[in-house]
């Protein structure tokens, strides 16, 4: 069956959000750029490195839980529609999708993605590779699509790789709340989360011996002097990353090296940084088993189940909508 594709992102949309989100961030008295303009082609191929690296072991630790778990967990959930937020390449969407045919329960595959042409790719492929499903993309915004998403009757909406760590904690709610107004009853959620642990390996994952994790963060910048006509210089920037215990989270930003102007020539906007002052990327918030039950208890949702990966670094956890 050929995809269908729901595109609610209008044209120019893109840009508008751009220009609005990196002037508010950039005039705000704490300087701050959303994690999301970190994935431009370039970001996207340094963090697909990040993801080989010895020191970052989330993304290993959550295949391993996908490979060893997946038939498990997609007989709990009973779905018959799968719905990935992020999907991306659907890559991780597949371990998924085989275990549900593989228990006799795959009808529909929802990939939901803010990459139209990334979605479309992948839904095609999806589609040939999964004969008899229905493929139903939708490219969206997870701030404000999610509840428009089609999961209709047994649907589990998946959201991998500990994205939502990305989230502020008062995100979080409003986020998982948007996901509760997408199921109907008895659908369910499954969230990948990355877990509190040794403070060592938790910072390595930020701060490579390779340097990839910097130059994934300082291409934020290089993006901005492309699309925007800035001119940051990047080697007056120095990547940080640094562990709030209080928070549980990463803290990621680009540290001013030196008191410099920055001009960003398309928003007609010129900035002071100070020496010391930092504009904040990123955060990446680190969780416990039992606070992820109690957030999702917090919308309303049922645990099922809970899945960690050998060494207890990641887990996966699935909840139900009563
Ligand atoms: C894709 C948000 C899960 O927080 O570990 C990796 C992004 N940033 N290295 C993470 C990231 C710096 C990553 N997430």
């Amino acid at each position: 069956m050929t995809p269908e594709i729901d595109v609610h992102l209008a044209p120019g949309w893109w840009r508008a959000t751009l220009e609005s989100e990196i002037r508010a961030g950039l005039t705000a008295d704490r300087k701050a750029i959303p994690a999301k303009w970190l994935y431009d082609e370039r970001g996207s191929q340094l963090f697909d490195e990040i993801t080989r690296l010895d020191e970052y072991y989330p993304f290993r630790a959550e295949r391993e839980i996908l490979q060893e778990h997946s038939v498990a967990i997609t007989a709990a959930s009973t779905a018959d529609t799968l719905v990935e937020l992020g999907s991306g390449t659907s890559e991780k969407s597949r371990v998924l999708l085989d275990a549900m045919r593989r228990n006799g329960q795959l009808k529909r595959y929802v990939p939901f993605d803010v990459s139209e042409e990334m979605l479309r790719i992948a839904a095609v492929e999806i589609a040939e590779a999964y004969p008899g499903i229905e493929v139903h993309g939708i490219v969206g915004d997870f701030d404000r699509h999610i509840p428009d998403a089609p999961v209709r009757g047994r649907g589990m909406i998946a959201f991998l790789g500990s994205t939502i760590g990305n989230l502020e904690p008062g995100m979080r709610a409003p986020f998982i709340d948007d996901v509760v107004k997408a199921l109907d009853r008895d659908g369910s959620f499954l969230v990948g989360t990355d877990l509190v642990k040794d403070v060592d390996r938790l910072w390595a994952a930020y701060n490579d011996a390779e340097g990839i994790s910097a130059e994934f963060n300082l291409n934020i910048l290089r993006m901005l002097n492309r699309e925007l006509d800035a001119n940051f210089d990047l080697d007056n920037f120095r990547h940080s990353a640094e562990w709030d215990a209080e928070n549980e989270w990463i803290d990621i930003g680009l540290r001013s090296l030196a008191d410099q102007r920055v001009r960003i020539g398309a928003l007609d906007l010129t900035i002071d940084v100070a020496e010391g002052e930092e504009i904040h990327t990123e955060i990446s918030a680190k969780f416990h088993l039992d606070g992820i039950a109690d957030e999702l208890a917090g919308a309303g949702l049922e645990l099922v189940d809970q899945w960690t990966d050998r060494r207890g670094d990641f887990a996966l956890t699935l909840a139900r909508k009563p």
